[in-house]
């Protein structure tokens, strides 16, 4: 995949999204969480799986999260995506409290202003239906099915030449590509994504991590994938870790212009900060220098000190 037009599509992903929300003002904050605690309570053992999570996302912006097994990315995307509700803290989606959301109104968000995609390439489409027809409908649950926009939408992620073909009859790739078409099927403000190519080789997970790009750059959908593929860094302006619950670092990449003239891609680690000051030291960096318990901290003229507490 060329990596030298990632300025150019977040360029265009920036000016469909401001087209959508009516001026660039108002970009900012998508989505927000801020404080997002999950509690899960089994047979009297409680489980922390959110603890405290803070993470704002503009307006057609293209993310991604990664973190290791257990660390909430799951229990995360439930919320965001109306599935679950969180114990407590901020939730907010385009406007949508997540927290206070009817029946009703839960119904709504779910049909229209989000879409999902998976994991499991069977669990996104109906087995008995083409690619089309899947399509269609999520479109025909709100009353308005349009084979037009359908082919539409499987053209733009490159699957037109699968439309009148059952899932049985695609590659997984063909079908998680198809997953993403169903899943902008009723044009939602935000896609979110579970581990969409988890069950893919590296070569059919970058086309369809294209085909999210695609959608992201072209519909000017918010789209946040939560991933394992490292490689995905390289797809994406801004990737967050997860880590216990919480967001602990994200790498930001941009496009400048080298010395040579030539657009070049510059990746930078950040960790994350809280509104109380917290942040988290990275697992090496501890175990490097055996930090434990606690640590001394000197404030320097432009940065922070942080050495071994017991000398
Ligand atoms: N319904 C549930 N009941 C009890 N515990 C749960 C439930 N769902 C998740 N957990 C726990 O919450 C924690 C976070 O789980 P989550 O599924 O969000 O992780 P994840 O980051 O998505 O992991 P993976 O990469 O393996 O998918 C784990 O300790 C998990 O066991
Ligand atoms: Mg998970």
């Amino acid at each position: 995949m060329a990596v030298t037009d990632l300025g150019e599509l977040q360029r265009r992903a920036a000016e469909r999204a401001a087209a959508r929300a009516g001026g660039t003002d108002r970009l900012r904050g998508h989505i927000v969480c801020d404080g997002l605690v999950r509690i899960f309570k089994t047979e009297g053992v409680e489980v922390v799986a959110l603890q405290g999570l803070d993470l704002v996302v503009d307006r057609g912006e293209l993310l991604a999260i990664v973190g290791a097994s257990g660390s909430g990315k799951s229990t995360m995307l439930n919320i965001l995506s109306g599935l679950d509700v969180p114990t407590a803290g901020i939730a907010q989606v385009a406007g949508f409290d997540l927290l206070t959301l009817t029946a009703k109104r839960r119904l709504r968000y779910r049909r229209k202003v989000v879409g999902f995609v998976w994991q499991q390439t069977g669990r996104n489409l109906l087995p008995y239906l083409t690619a089309r027809e899947n399509v269609e409908l999520p479109m025909s649950l709100v009353g308005r099915a349009n084979r037009k926009r359908a082919m539409e939408l499987l053209e733009m992620v490159g699957v037109a030449h699968c439309a009148g073909r059952r899932p049985d009859q695609m590659s997984g790739g063909e079908q998680q590509r198809t997953a993403v078409a169903v899943a902008v099927a009723n044009d939602p403000e935000v896609l979110f994504a579970d581990e969409p190519t988890g069950e893919l080789d590296e070569a059919t997970a970058a086309d369809v991590f294209g085909a999210l790009r695609t959608i992201n750059a072209e519909l000017g959908v918010t789209i946040v994938i939560v991933t394992h593929d490292h490689t995905v860094a390289d797809q994406v302006r801004r990737t967050v870790a997860i880590r216990d619950g919480r967001t602990a670092s994200e790498v930001r990449r941009t496009a400048r212009t080298g010395a040579d003239g030539l657009e070049e891609i510059v990746s930078e680690e950040y960790a994350v900060l809280d509104r109380t000051g917290r942040m988290q030291l990275p697992a090496n960096f501890v175990d490097a220098l055996t930090l434990k318990d606690r640590v001394k901290l000197t404030l320097e003229q432009d940065h922070v000190q942080v050495r071994p507490g017991d000398e």
